[in-house]
């Protein structure tokens, strides 16, 4: 199955043209648009009218969706479905909270494997996603840089991260689950490609065995050599548009929003995060 796609930077995302969900989620096309998803990082599918049943059902092909922490973002009907909305009634301590680089559910033992958005209402200016590629970061690290970090382990909890410029620290008292407090390599063999990446997430904030102002400028070195703008991609969601990303391949950054209810300026996304290998790769490996 050869899709019809364009590459929309060098090293990160990619749109699939010309292509209907609706009227074909065919095994063939699947497999061509996971595999894509793994190659590219980022993937836009525009145009899209899916069912909420069957974006949940296209969701199940890059891995398990996950049902969210937080029940009153959640979809009356379909749980796995999270509304990502600018509502003026969003309690203050909600709002903005994935403004810093991050890859989903990070502060959790495990992490989020692939996150989708279906773009519902987009406002008429602001509320981009910028993504950048944890991989290609890696690749690009001197050798000193690569062998100091191989075999390190990162302690990883939400608020506790060295910021960087441009981030607007989360509120560590959000809800969350407490139960979690992993730690996870500071370099990720990808669980599909089998390629290294630099994952800090927005959580890591300690680094076993080393000395804590150590750990915390390594981190903040890391993190902001991953999002040099030789790695990154900026995107914009568009009504129809369904846009995923590999969460071990990338790391993800929303931009401010303003809250308003007014025609021009709401927001609407449905979120659909996933865990684990998509099925088409559990089966080779079986
Ligand atoms: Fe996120």
């Amino acid at each position: 199955m050869a899709l019809n796609t364009v590459e929309l930077t060098p090293v990160l995302g990619s749109v699939v043209q010309d292509i209907d969900l609706s009227r074909d989620m065919s095994e063939a096309t699947m497999r061509a648009i996971v595999d894509l998803l793994f190659e590219r990082g980022v993937v836009v599918i525009p145009g899209q009218t899916l069912a909420p049943a069957d974006y949940v059902r296209f969701a199940g092909f890059f891995g398990r969706p996950l049902e969210f922490y937080i029940p009153e973002h959640r979809d009356a009907d379909y749980p796995e479905i999270i509304h990502i909305n600018n509502d003026p009634a969003t309690p203050p301590m909600m709002r903005d909270g994935a403004v810093h680089w991050h890859s989903d559910s990070s502060y959790e033992d495990v992490p989020g494997a692939v996150t989708m958005l279906f773009g519902k209402e987009v406002p008429d200016e602001g509320g981009e996603t910028h993504f950048a590629s944890t991989a290609a970061a890696y690749d690009a690290l001197p050798e000193a840089m690569k062998l100091r970090i191989a075999d390190l382990v990162a302690l990883h909890q939400v608020g506790r991260a060295p910021w960087i410029e441009g981030e607007t620290q989360p509120d560590p008292d959000r809800p969350q689950r407490r139960t979690d407090s992993p730690e996870h390599p500071l370099v990720m063999v990808h669980p599909v490609t089998g390629r290294k990446g630099i994952f800090t997430s927005g959580t890591a904030y300690a680094i076993n065995g080393m000395d804590q102002a150590e750990a915390t400028a390594l981190i903040r070195e890391l993190r902001e050599h991953v999002v040099k703008s030789a790695f990154r991609l900026t995107y914009k969601v568009q009504v129809g548009d369904i846009v995923l990303w590999d969460n071990f391949g990338t790391v993800h950054c929303a931009s401010p929003i303003d809250y308003s209810a007014e025609d021009g300026k709401r927001r609407l996304l449905h979120r659909i995060s996933t865990k684990g290998v998509p099925k088409f790769y559990q089966a080779e490996a079986a």
